[in-house]
């Protein structure tokens, strides 16, 4: 067995497909709230037990899937939208698996999903309140700062994306994702 495998590269499993849409069903849900707790709560320590609040029984959750045989089998990405005023929409809790960041662009493509689903529901402006590290990362995306507040202790800047960049499009919506293979680093 050992000749067999000599001389084959020693790499990890990249998953080839990701999708990114509304979720709806309970398994997808699940996931969403586990995927959210294993980032801020155990990750980032930003909540103790459950980031879950007030926010979650009115918002939209997104998520990103990974897919195996052409099969969602597990949830790496979320993301949620809710109106805080007529007009005014907000974007909070986008994680991605540590294991899938920078490999498909499933946070820009989270981001995508959320203001442009938003936008379809009548959004005239969409805001999230972003982490300092990520701010770079939201210029790129074409969201500007408005200015810097504390939240949970931690510096944040108030950003506002710009709408014309993000078409509206309806919840139906659903992203399929090939990451492109890029040489990675194996510790
Ligand atoms: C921030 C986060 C959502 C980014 O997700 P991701 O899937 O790794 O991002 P993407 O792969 O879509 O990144 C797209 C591009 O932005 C770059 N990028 C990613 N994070 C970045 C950052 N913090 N600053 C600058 N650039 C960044 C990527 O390298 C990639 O560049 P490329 O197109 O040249 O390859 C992810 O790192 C995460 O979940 N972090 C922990 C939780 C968190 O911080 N949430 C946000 C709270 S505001």
């Amino acid at each position: 067995m050992s000749r067999m495998l000599e001389g084959v590269e020693d790499r990890p499993f990249i998953p080839t497909e990701y999708v990114v849409r509304l979720a709806r069903t309970p398994w997808e849900r699940a996931g969403y709230h586990a995927l959210r707790r294993e980032v801020f709560c155990h990750e980032q320590k930003i909540f103790a037990e459950d980031d879950r609040d007030a926010i979650d029984e009115d918002a939209i959750p997104i998520i990103a899937a990974c897919c195996m045989a052409g099969m969602p089998d597990r949830i790496v990405g979320a993301v949620r939208i809710h109106e805080a005023e007529p007009g005014l929409w907000r974007g909070s809790r986008l994680a991605v698996h540590a294991e899938h960041r920078k490999l498909g662009r499933i946070g820009a493509e989270l981001i995508r999903m959320a203001v442009s689903t938003a936008h379809g529901l009548g959004a005239q402006r969409f805001l999230a309140q972003v982490q300092e590290q990520n701010v770079l990362f939201f210029r790129r995306l074409h969201w500007k700062s408005l200015g810097v507040v504390t939240l949970h202790g931690l510096p944040h800047h108030d950003m506002q994306a710009d709408l014309a960049r993000y078409p509206a499009h309806g919840q139906d919506q659903t992203w399929l994702l090939r990451p492109q293979p890029r040489t990675r680093q194996v510790a």
